[in-house]
Parts: structure tokens; C-alpha cells; sequence
């Protein structure tokens, strides 16, 4: 066998290999002519981020900041070079007139043992764009506006459930409340499911809701070893049983459309367009498989509920801290109740010019995306520059660090909803403001997510004062193990019945 000696030269030579491995990968951006901070051996530049002591928007604000003036700033995840793109003039060049070079996302790679991940948001181009051009109808105004009905009946519940809670005089978690109303929300006008989440008992949805969204370690870890060991992570996947989610979305999947089919149920919803393209699979150029439809269902209902969840708790958390500014919209609210004789209607909402100024400001301050993602298909090179970035290269539009960039908007940890006040906003660039991305990859359910953020909100405000106490986290901290911008903690607030 080996001697010691032997060992010990093994070792080195191991090591030094590593070390000639790393320091090669970590010239990757020089070589490219690409400034950024510098990468720590082994941990790129996400050092603190492994261990959970940065979140990922501080991350992306301490990059965009420590090179301000630089249009484009290479990172390494790990080892892997991601390239931060500042330039309004090149993320419009990415997300719109080039975008067929930067069809793909990139970062969620779908996985064939995890049926989930095949889904509209991870799928690469091929498969990607004719779903995309399919399942797109299913938010037209008309279906918008059937859609309105079903939503103001989830908020007639939603009332009715807080009216319970803040009868019990304790804090009320925003975050949860609000969680609760768009998972039910989502529920009926996407699947005509009664998910019945603004009960006392918590529904299967909404626990579903939950794991999808948890920091749990089991989650955490999972992740982890998707991005450190995509193989591994792929063996494990196909190895243990499928988890809950998947499950149920297979379950449901099949059970609605089967049940569909069979009594010839027809609804304007999302459920009707899968059960239309498995009738027709010759509309889409690939092979669509139960649960490549599954998985479909799955991201329309989770990117559904938790983005606008979190944007209406958001707005409530800032509220609740500018009394000036949720009296104001309170004044419109009641204006508008008044007007229309106690009704809501789907035109009224493009009319609450300040409910609209709150909801972009809270998405300013809090997209619920911290970044858009695109990975090059091919080699590219940016407009007048000498910057050529292989095929496969990652992409991040740092979306927060824009939002709160004090060249752009000034103040910007201010909750200023006149900020979108007609006349200053029309100054700003549009690849400045892009909680919802842009181009044809941007989010599909973007009118849809306008409608019941403003109903719940709407239907919260009415009825309640929102005020800060002494559960409430301040200052607001980003929890550092999701990527989805998301608070560290629950947003607990005072909510009291304002009496008529
Ligand atoms: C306030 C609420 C929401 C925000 C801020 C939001 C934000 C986003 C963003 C930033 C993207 C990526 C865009 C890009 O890369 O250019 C996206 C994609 C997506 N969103 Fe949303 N979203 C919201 C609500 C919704 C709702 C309600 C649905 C569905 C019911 C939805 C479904 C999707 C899907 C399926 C994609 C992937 C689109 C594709 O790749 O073709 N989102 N969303």
C-alpha cells in the first residue's frame, strides 16, 4: 500500500490541482474584461450567503453598489460566473430586442425526476415558448373581468375571517392573513377549487403554500445541493418519494380534468386551458405529458399566491408605519365605496389613481423578484463594448438594487407613493421599474396579480386601522435563506375596527 509519503504527495497534488482549478475559474471575468469584487477561493463571492449571514438582497446591493459606476460587474456564485447587468440600455437589449439570444433562465434547471420543475417559469426556450403563447389567453380582459367576480367573493371571506381574528384583540401576522386571502383566491379563479384557506382550520392549500415557501433546514439543504450538486440533487429526487406539492398537483391535475371531461364542465380558468391543450396536443410542437400539465398548474399557483401576498402584507407593514399615507388611501377607498353605491367593479380599480401610486411604490421598494435571470444560448457581445460573454453565461438584473439606487430614486428607503405621481415617474426609464421583468418572458399573471392586490388591500383598509405594536419587526430584515424577497420574520400588526 502507500506510505506515508506518498500520502502527503497525493494530498498536495490534490490541493495544488484544486488551487490551479479555482484560480483559472476565477480569472474567467478578467479575461472577459469584466470588473468585480474580488472572488474568496472555493465561495466566490457568496461567502456570507453559504452560512445564511447575507440575504440575497443585501448580496445584490453590495455588488451593484461597490462598482456604482460600471455597466456590467462579474460575480461568482461559488464558481460560477454570473454576470449583474446595470445598463438600462443593455437589460433593454436582453430582456426585449435580443432576447432570442436570452430565451432561457437559466438558474432553475428542470429536472425529469422532479415533475415540478418543468414548469413555465424554469422550462428552457424549446418547450417553453409555445406553452408560453398557450397558457397566455388565460389572463385576456374578458377572462380578467369573470375572474373579478370570483375574486370579490374570496374577499367577502377574507373580511369575514379578520372580523374573527381582531375580535380576539391580539396582533394580527400580515403576512399570513394575506397569504391566506391569495391562495384562496388563486384557488378559485385558476382551478375552481374551493380552498377554503379563510377558515379556522388551516386547508391543505395553504399548508401546501406553506412547504413550497418554507425556510425549513430540509428546504434550505435541498436547495443547496441543487446548486452545489445538480447531479446529486438529481439522484436523490429520483430516489425519494415525491414531497407533498407534487403530489397533490399531480393529484388534483388529473382529478379536475378527469372530472371535467367526463361531466363536461366548462369555467374560464387555467384548468380549462390545460384541459384544452391535452385535447389538442397537436397546438404545441412537445410532448405534453401529464405531468409536464401538472407542473404547469403547480407554478401558476405558487408564483400566484406568494407574490401578491407578500406585496399586500408589504404595503400593509409600510402603512401601518405612515399614517398619513394609509389615511389618504383610506379617504379614496371610502370615496370610491360611496360613488358606486357600496359595489366594487372591475373598471373602478384603474380609477384608484392613489391605490395604484401605493401598490408600484410598494413594489419598488420590495420586489418580490430580487432579480431577473437569463443565460446567453449563444455567444454575445454588448453594443460598443469589447465585452464577449460565452454561450451558457448567467445574467442578473439586479432588480432591488435598482429600485433603491438614490441616482434613480431619490430617498429611496422612503415609502413615497408619489414617486408615481404621473409627472415625476414618466422621468424614470422603464428598465429602471420592473417588479414584473419585461419582454416577452416578463410575468403573465401581472394583470391579474393588480386585481387582487387591490381587493384584498382595498377590503382590509375599509374596515380596519393598520398600526404598528410591539411584535411588529423594525427595521425590516430579509430573511437570508430565500430567494424571494421575503421578511425574516412574521409582520405582526395592531389591526382595529374603524367605526362607520
Ligand atoms: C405582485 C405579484 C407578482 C409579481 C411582482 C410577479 C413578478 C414576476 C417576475 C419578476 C417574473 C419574471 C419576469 C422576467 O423574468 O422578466 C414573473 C414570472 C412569472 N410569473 Fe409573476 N409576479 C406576480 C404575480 C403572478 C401571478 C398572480 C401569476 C399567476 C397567476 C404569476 C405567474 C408567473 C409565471 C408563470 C411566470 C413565468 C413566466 C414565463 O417564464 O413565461 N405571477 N413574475
Amino acid at each position: 500500500m502507500f506510505n506515508n509519503l506518498e500520502i502527503l504527495w497525493g494530498v498536495v497534488i490534490t490541493l495544488f490541482t484544486l488551487y490551479c482549478y479555482l484560480t483559472t475559474r476565477y480569472g474567467f471575468w478578467k479575461r472577459h474584461g469584466v470588473p468585480g469584487p474580488e472572488p474568496v477561493l472555493g465561495f466566490g463571492n457568496i461567502l456570507k450567503g453559504m452560512f445564511g449571514k447575507e440575504s440575497l438582497p443585501d448580496f445584490v446591493s453590495r455588488v451593484y453598489n461597490g462598482h456604482k459606476s460600471e455597466p456590467l460587474i462579474g460575480v461568482f456564485l461559488r464558481t460560477m460566473p454570473v454576470l449583474f447587468v446595470k445598463d438600462p440600455d443593455f437589460i433593454k437589449d436582453i430582456l426585449i430586442k435580443d432576447f432570442s439570444k436570452f430565451v432561457d433562465r437559466g438558474f432553475l434547471k428542470s429536472e425529469p425526476a422532479d415533475p415540478m420543475s418543468n414548469n413555465l417559469f424554469g422550462l428552457e426556450g424549446k418547450r417553453w415558448r409555445p406553452l408560453r403563447t398557450r397558457l397566455s389567453p388565460v389572463f385576456t380582459s374578458g377572462k380578467l373581468k369573470e375572474m373579478f367576480q370570483l375574486i370579490l367573493e374570496c374577499s367577502d371571506h377574507l373580511e369575514a375571517y379578520l372580523a374573527t381574528m381582531v375580535e380576539k384583540g391580539e396582533p394580527i401576522d400580515a403576512r399570513e392573513l394575506a397569504a391566506r386571502f391569495t391562495t384562496d383566491v388563486v384557488g378559485s379563479c385558476g382551478f375552481g377549487i374551493e380552498m377554503n384557506s379563510l377558515s379556522a382550520q388551516e386547508s391543505e392549500f395553504r399548508q401546501v403554500g406553506k412547504e413550497i415557501f418554507s425556510n425549513s433546514l430540509y428546504r434550505v439543504l435541498k436547495t443547496k445541493l441543487h446548486e452545489i450538486e445538480p447531479r446529486l440533487h438529481a439522484l436523490l429526487v429520483h430516489l425519494l418519494p415525491w414531497d407533498k406539492p407534487t403530489e397533490l398537483f399531480i393529484k388534483i391535475t388529473r382529478e379536475t380534468l378527469e372530472y371535467r371531461e367526463k361531466n363536461n364542465v366548462f369555467r374560464p380558468d387555467f384548468m380549462n386551458i390545460l384541459m384544452d391543450l391535452k385535447k389538442h396536443p397537436e397546438k404545441v410542437d412537445i410532448e405534453l405529458t401529464h405531468e409536464l400539465l401538472a407542473a404547469q398548474a403547480f407554478i401558476f399557483f405558487a408564483a400566484g399566491f406568494e407574490t401578491s401576498s407578500t406585496t399586500i402584507s408589504n404595503t400593509l407593514y409600510e402603512l401601518a408605519l405612515n399614517q398619513d399615507i394609509q389615511k389618504k388611501l383610506r379617504e379614496e377607498i371610502k370615496q370610491f365605496e360611496v360613488e358606486n353605491g357600496g359595489e366594487w367593479k372591475y373598471e373602478t380599480m384603474k380609477e384608484m389613481k392613489y391605490l395604484h401610486k401605493v401598490f408600484q411604490e410598494t413594489l419598488r421598494k420590495y420586489p418580490p423578484l430580487v432579480i431577473l435571470s437569463r443565460m446567453s444560448i449563444e455567444d454575445y457581445t454588448f453594443e460598443n463594448t469589447k465585452v464577449t460573454i460565452p454561450k451558457g453565461t448567467l445574467l442578473w438584473i439586479p432588480v432591488f438594487a435598482i429600485h433603491r439606487d438614490p441616482d434613480i430614486y431619490p430617498d429611496p428607503e422612503k415609502y413615497d407613493p408619489e414617486r408615481f405621481a404621473e409627472d415625476k415617474f414618466n422621468k424614470i426609464q422603464p428598465m429602471q421599474y420592473m417588479p414584473f421583468g419585461h419582454g416577452p418572458r416578463n410575468c403573465i399573471g401581472a394583470r391579474f396579480a393588480v386585481y387582487q392586490t387591490k381587493i384584498g388591500l382595498i377590503k382590509i383598509l375599509r374596515n380596519y386601522k393598520i398600526d404598528v405594536c410591539p411584535e411588529t419587526p423594525i427595521p425590516y430584515k430579509f430573511d437570508p435563506f430565500m430567494f424571494i424577497l421575503t421578511p425574516s420574520t412574521s409582520l405582526n400588526l395592531k389591526m382595529t375596527r374603524i367605526e362607520d
